[in-house]
């Protein structure tokens, strides 16, 4: 009896190791962000955004000497960025292997008809009335592209890469993103248009579904179709699962902060899990970009149309279920019946005939 209860125990504990090994799953793991403070003038509390120069300031990155100069440039000829992009990737060297630096270019599209047409209805009314619409008899601003304004600003942007490129051989991005909304394919298109890029790491941007605009009633953020896109631009590549039509934009409600930075996180997750490069640029807009810098734990600091904003993103590895947070559902939104509106610092409507709650359903086109 002994003998048969040992081997009966023994039994049993080699089929309960079986079936632990086979129900293992991967050990949960999750990816959490930081920007690093120090590189850049843009995260100092003490950078005004609004009168901040990125073009005057060498896209913001600061003067000073990094720990790794000594060995790196002894004779003291290597520019700012040239020693900028060695620390990095020293930083990358050494770190721990759940921990990796990347430098993130984060720009907004330049100037669309949308813009233009804010400033001239004024934001209440364009809130509550026209940017429903998808324009007025003159202008359209559905998927809205760049005015030449907005065309002059990403040049701007082009000559500042070209002139770095020149004068201090800075590390150009080795990999592109884009929002797929005409304004920012455009906007990248002119940024990056005729640059003395390397060979081994051309423009040649993904457009990535997430990177658009915050989701609402505003029909400059619906997209237009998969085969306008390929059309407009043929050299890009789309993403693998990107739909023909916009599924996400709602004629109804609205993305809330919360959801959008859920959106963002997954953006970030899905590129910093696939994309081992080290220099990244994003061409988005003011909304989304917000978004990004909240997740990356980046003070706040508000894009100027046609801005850039680099950063030095830290992202670590970490084993368990990332922190709950709260994702608030879509919000309903309540639009003007006609203009004018005479509204308010509040963000409500006041509307002189009357308001509906919007639940038009998007068009697929
Ligand atoms: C921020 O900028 C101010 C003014 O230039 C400077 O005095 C301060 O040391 C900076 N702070 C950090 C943390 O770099
Ligand atoms: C920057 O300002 C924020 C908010 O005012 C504050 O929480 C943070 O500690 C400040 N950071 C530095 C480095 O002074
Ligand atoms: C930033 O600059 C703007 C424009 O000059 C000014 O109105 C605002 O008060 C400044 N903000 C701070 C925090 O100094
Ligand atoms: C940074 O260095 C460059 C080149 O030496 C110089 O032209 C520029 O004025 C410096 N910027 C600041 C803010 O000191
Ligand atoms: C349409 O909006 C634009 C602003 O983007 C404005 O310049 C134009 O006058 C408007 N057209 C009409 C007919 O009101
Ligand atoms: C920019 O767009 C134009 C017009 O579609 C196209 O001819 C050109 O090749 C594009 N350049 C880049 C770098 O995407
Ligand atoms: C795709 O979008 C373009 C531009 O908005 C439009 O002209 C075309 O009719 C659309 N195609 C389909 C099949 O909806």
């Amino acid at each position: 009896m002994y003998h048969i209860a040992f081997l009966g125990t023994i039994f049993a504990i080699f089929c309960a190791t079986q079936a632990h090994q086979l129900k293992q799953k991967p050990l949960a793991q999750y990816i959490s962000y930081s920007s690093v403070p120090g590189y850049f003038l843009q995260d100092n509390n003490s950078t005004n955004s609004s009168t901040f120069d990125f073009v005057a300031t060498n896209f913001g990155l600061i003067n000073q000497t990094y720990p790794t100069d000594a060995q790196f440039d002894p004779k003291n000829t290597k520019s700012q960025w040239e020693r900028f992009a060695n620390q990095v990737f020293r930083l990358n060297l050494v770190s721990p292997s759940n921990i990796e630096y990347k430098i993130l270019f984060i720009g907004r599209h330049g100037e669309g008809y949308h813009n233009a047409a804010e400033t001239f209805y004024g934001t209440p009314a364009w809130n509550c009335y026209w940017a429903q619409l998808d324009g007025n008899s003159t202008v359209t601003w559905f998927d809205a592209h760049l005015d030449a304004n907005g065309v002059a600003q990403a040049q701007t942007v082009n000559n500042l890469w070209s002139r770095l490129i020149a004068t201090q051989n800075i590390q150009t991005p080795q990999s592109y993103y884009v929002s797929p909304l005409t304004r920012c394919l455009q906007t990248a298109n002119v940024s990056f248009s005729g640059l003395d890029l390397p060979a081994s790491h051309p423009f040649v941007p993904e457009v990535k579904e997430l990177l658009r605009e915050g989701i609402d009633i505003h029909t400059c953020d619906s997209r237009s179709n998969l085969t306008y896109i390929k059309s407009l631009f043929p050299s890009y590549t789309i993403e693998p699962g990107f739909t023909e039509y916009d599924l996400l934009f709602r004629q109804s409600t609205s993305e809330t902060p919360t959801a959008q930075g859920l959106r963002s996180k997954t953006l970030l997750d899905q590129i910093f899990s696939t994309d081992g490069e080290t220099f990244i640029s994003f061409t988005t807009h003011s909304g989304e970009a917000s978004s990004l810098l909240s997740v990356l734990g980046h003070r706040s600091f508000s894009l100027s149309t046609g801005a850039v904003i680099p950063i030095l993103v830290k992202a670590e590895t970490l084993s368990g279920t990332a922190p709950v947070t709260t994702v608030l559902p879509y919000t309903s939104q309540v639009v003007c019946n006609a203009p004018p509106i005479t509204s308010q610092a509040t963000g409500t409507c006041v509307c002189s005939s009357g308001s509906t709650i919007s639940t038009g359903l998007a068009k697929m086109r």
